[in-house]
């Protein structure tokens, strides 16, 4: 990317140590032992406890004799409260590492553990980016999704209930010290979160390769994942149990959240947090019912850039005409959506037409807004919600 004058304009890259590969949840005493950790705040929820993830992470610290302690009451959207909660259990237990091991959600929670263990207050006080002053303790994340990848990336989303929105936390020291990215985990997702998770890093990918702080580095990654996940989530979808597809589709989530982490994101993630916020919607599902109608609005802002999403997805757009190529772009996102099973608009949701200008006004103050390639007002969010409605 260059600026008017011709050069280059500089870009910030930052990745965690990555360990990929079938099994790596095993390395976490090793890692933690490398880390320094004499006791362990392991974040998790009831659904990783239940499929026995957590447990195997147990057993490997209970061999190495490090201790632990467990903290799993963090949902979906983690609240601010939530974070408070971990907090509390941190310093009582006196703790002095942390180990995440589930989606998004908990992964986010245990970040914000970090953070206001490291910088006191409370967690809404580091609402923006680079509001952090102090890096947060030595983390060890485990992601059993493949698509959100905060096991990658330098956000962490929030929900203030009493407030009614999300709010993002961006700053390099939320990139966690080590990611052990295990596509054995993500085996016991049910085939509508595979589908969900699977179009937020689709989500991710797209936006970040049309981001205005996209970089040559970023594009690689971000192109990556969009080949890999448009072949092989209906795969995942449909078999869940083949390891070799679940791979795969860790591998694009993995690429899709080195783009959007070093990249940022745009129109999609900011209007599912408003999404997030105000009604509590599931941020997966939420991402895949905007995506289509968030690239039909943005497209003619970067047209070019478009066309190669639609050439990574596979389609042959070489001997159409510019409208052919938007109409091709955007019928293939969509009938990838139905092939995974995600038929709903956002009134199924229960996203009625009096609730568009708040959620409007919501979104366009969201920072992922802020680098999305096509300048949007208001008026043209409330048109998005409309379409999707
Ligand atoms: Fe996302």
């Amino acid at each position: 990317m260059t600026d008017l004058s011709g050069r280059v304009q500089l870009r910030k890259f930052v990745v965690p140590e990555i360990v990929f590969g079938l099994d790596s949840r095993h390395l976490a005493s090793q890692y933690a032992r490398n880390l320094g950790a004499r006791k362990i705040l392991i974040v998790t929820d009831e659904r990783i406890q239940g499929a026995g993830w957590t447990g195997d992470v147990e057993e490997t610290l209970k061999d190495a004799r490090i201790r632990y302690t467990i903290f799993s009451n963090v949902t979906p959207n983690p609240r601010t409260e939530e974070v408070m909660e971990g907090v509390d259990i941190f310093s009582k237990e006196k703790c002095d590492s942390l180990l995440a091991i589930g989606g998004g959600s908990v992964i986010d929670c245990a970040k914000g553990i970090g953070i206001v263990i490291s910088n006191g207050g409370e967690i809404t006080d580091y609402e923006g980016a680079d509001r952090i002053a102090r890096p947060i303790p030595p983390i060890i994340c485990i992601p059993t999704t493949a698509g959100t990848a905060a096991d990658i990336s330098q956000f962490a989303v929030f929900m203030d209930v009493e407030r009614k929105l999300k709010f993002c936390v961006i700053s390099k020291y939320l990139v966690p010290d080590v990611s052990l990215v295990d596509p054995v985990a993500t085996t016991t997702m049910s085939p509508r979160l595979t589908a969900e998770t699977g179009l937020d890093a689709l989500s991710h990918a797209i936006e970040a390769f049309v981001s205005t702080g996209s970089s040559p580095l970023t594009d690689l990654h971000a192109r990556e994942a969009i080949k890999i996940v448009s072949k092989y989530l209906p795969l995942a979808v449909e078999n869940g149990n083949d390891l070799e597809v679940r791979s795969k589709m860790m591998l694009g989530s993995l690429h899709a959240g080195i783009a959007f982490s070093n990249a940022n994101l745009g129109a999609v993630h900011a209007i599912s947090h408003s999404l997030g916020g105000l009604l509590d919607l599931p941020h997966g599902e939420c991402n895949a019912i905007l995506l289509e109608h968030v690239v039909a609005y943005n497209f003619e802002s970067s047209p070019d850039r478009y066309e190669d999403i639609a050439r990574a997805m596979g389609i042959n757009v070489d001997n159409l005409y510019y409208p052919e190529k938007k109409n091709a772009l955007i019928n293939a996102l969509a009938e990838l959506r139905h092939r995974v099973n995600i038929r709903q608009k956002l009134r199924n949701l229960g996203v009625r037409k009096a609730d568009i200008p708040r959620l409007a006004e919501m979104a366009v103050r969201d920072p992922c807004m802020m680098t999305n390639p096509r300048r949007l007002q208001q008026y043209d969010v409330e048109v998005i919600f409309e379409r999707a409605l």
